[in-house]
């Protein structure tokens, strides 16, 4: 095991025929060359059962794109984190930029979010990260600052020892524009300085933070090569199975 993190992000992409393809090409991938890193693949919420079905070979857990901030209940077109842990799903993302964006998605929401997935023992993968004027204005720490504090510091150091952090400049997601592998190392070492000063330096070194943003098979070597990126979480590279195996590789 090489110790870093690979998770494909799907987003709203393919149909259900597709995704059984996509994942059981990707499981041939699997079966000719051993991967080191830890593979995760979130798709959207109505494959997660093929998903968790293909998972049983051992080759990828699985994660979902959100959940609800609410327990169970009366909340119709919601899904719960005590849903998806009783179908095998092992992560969830959080808080990613298009949620925050299109569905207004705030701190005190995302709080809500952490809090059903720790419960529920599903791992959040909680997202952070700049838009493009902010990064100009030179505000980019202050951001990310403000979303992990607001996100995740009301965690006891036990329930936040659980939590990966993504770290995902929006102006690098679906652009083709990465962060710089040296943009990407500082953004991180940063991070970690924050969990040092909250929860102290072994859990700050512990503590898995991702990158997201344009990553493909071409840059993600000299990305995970960075000190403290431990790994990625991927968008587009990771409908195309190849791609995606491609950047396992190199985890
Ligand atoms: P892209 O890899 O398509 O830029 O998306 C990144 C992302 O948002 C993963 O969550």
């Amino acid at each position: 095991m090489s110790n870093k993190i690979v998770a494909g992000n799907w987003k709203m992409n393919k149909g259900f025929t597709e995704a059984e393809e996509l994942i059981e090409e990707l499981i041939s991938l699997f079966e000719k060359e051993e991967v080191e890193s830890e593979v995760i693949i979130c798709p959207p919420f109505p494959y997660l059962e093929i998903a968790t079905d293909y998972a049983q070979d051992g080759f990828f857990k699985v994660g979902a794109q959100n959940i609800s901030p609410f327990p169970c209940g009366a909340y119709t077109g919601e899904v719960s984190a005590g849903m998806l842990r009783s179908m095998e799903v092992d992560y969830c993302i959080i808080g990613h930029s298009e949620r925050r964006k299109y569905f207004n998605e705030d701190d005190k929401m995302l709080t809500a979010k952490v809090n059903q997935a720790l419960e529920n023992k599903l791992i959040p993968i909680f997202c952070v990260g700049e838009a493009l004027p902010e990064r100009e204005a030179g505000k980019h720490f202050e951001v990310v600052r403000r979303m992990v504090r607001h996100g995740l510091f009301h965690l006891d150091t036990s329930e936040f020892a659980k939590v990966i952090i993504a770290y995902e400049p929006v102006w690098a997601i679906g652009t083709g524009v990465n962060a710089t592998p040296q943009q990407a190392a500082e953004m991180h070492a940063y991070i970690r300085t924050l969990i040092a000063e909250r929860y102290g330096d072994d859990i700050a070194a512990q503590t898995k933070i991702l990158y997201g943003g344009s990553l493909n098979a071409k840059n993600a070597a000299d990305i995970f090569s960075q000190p403290g990126v431990d790994g990625g979480l991927v968008g587009g590279a990771s409908l195309v199975a190849e791609e995606f195996f491609e950047i396992c590789k190199k985890a």
